[in-house]
């Protein structure tokens, strides 16, 4: 099967079929292979063309991972780690910059505060736009991330049962997996406190492809049914009150003491960074897999850097 994702944009994971994320895993798996080889194969794909990697708001893994992606098929990468150091700092349009990057690069990475960022990027640019992160809204190439960690821990997508635990209502990221999770055959859980739920777009979306999905607030009650617990950190900055963060952070703190109920083969995810919603005792634990998911990212990124690119045929 050959699917083209020559030019296209990442902005939504709603934007993709069940086919795209699948071909997705498969390029991300050989990516893996590739890289665990003495010499790999992959290594002058992208030789000539360059990413630019724009971040307004903080970022460690998304942006490292997306720029070690792009250097190791050969790449180049230009940007900056801050919209302190850019030209938006001088009143500049979010238009006009995306402009004028476009004629630098051959394909814009971009992480911004407000949610339609990306969506507006897209419209001025002449090269794709990947979503690196939109306020509270999606992180796309992370759900992709997740599925093909999902997919290449547990052998399978259909038929897991997986429960999000913390702040369902500002963490990108869920919202993100959980379009890409309807698509397959699974079992929801929502777990947060009653101020943070998931959002109702997300669970209309789910509702309309009949996903079948269950929410609560008793993180412990449900660890026994689940093969994937995937933690979040609640999102202070996303807060117009900072009390209001104060209350609920620490809401949900997983320690190992608290697996013994689970199945043996559950896996433990997180986007991270963590504050202290995952207490270290559980990284000793073999649940825990939020570092490996790490790995899955860089060869996630690297898949569609390729893919987009051209560089993967
Ligand atoms: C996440 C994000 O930025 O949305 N981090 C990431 O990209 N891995 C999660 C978070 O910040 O909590």
């Amino acid at each position: 099967m050959t699917l083209n994702f020559v030019g296209r944009d990442i902005l939504s994971a709603k934007d993709f079929t069940r086919e795209e994320f699948d071909y997705l895993i498969e390029w991300g798996q050989k990516m893996a292979a590739d890289q665990s080889q003495a010499s790999p194969e992959f290594v002058n794909i992208l030789q000539g063309k360059v990413l630019a990697s724009l971040f307004f708001e903080p970022s460690t893994r998304t942006r490292l991972s997306f720029e070690s992606a792009m250097l190791r098929l050969g790449g180049s990468v230009i940007g900056f780690a801050s919209g302190d150091v850019s030209s938006t700092k001088k009143g500049e349009t979010l238009a006009d910059t995306i402009r004028t990057v476009a004629n630098y690069a051959d394909a814009i990475v971009m992480r911004h505060n407000l949610e339609g960022a990306q969506r507006l990027a897209a419209e001025f640019s002449t090269v794709p736009i990947i979503n690196a992160g939109s306020g509270a809204g999606e992180h796309p190439t992370q759900a992709m991330l997740d599925l093909l960690t999902m997919k290449s821990e547990l052998g399978t997508i259909d038929g897991l049962t997986i429960g999000f635990a913390g702040d369902l209502k500002f963490g990108r990221t869920v919202h993100s997996l959980a379009y890409v999770l309807s698509n397959y055959d699974v079992n929801l859980y929502f777990i947060s406190p009653k101020n943070l739920p998931m959002q109702n777009r997300v669970l209309e979306t789910l509702m309309s492809k009949q996903v079948k999905y269950k929410i609560g607030n008793n993180l412990q009650k449900v660890i026994p049914e689940l093969d994937v617990l995937y933690m979040t950190r609640i999102q202070k900055e996303r807060f117009a009150d900072i009390e209001e963060y104060e209350k609920l952070k620490g809401a949900f703190i997983l320690h190992a003491d608290d697996l013994v109920s689970a199945k043996e083969e559950m896996i433990v995810m997180h986007p991270l960074p963590r504050v202290d919603e995952i207490h270290p005792s559980v990284d000793e634990t073999t649940h825990a897999r939020y570092f490996q998911q790490v790995k899955y990212g860089l060869y996630m990124r690297m898949a569609i850097l390729g893919l987009i690119l051209g560089g993967l045929k």
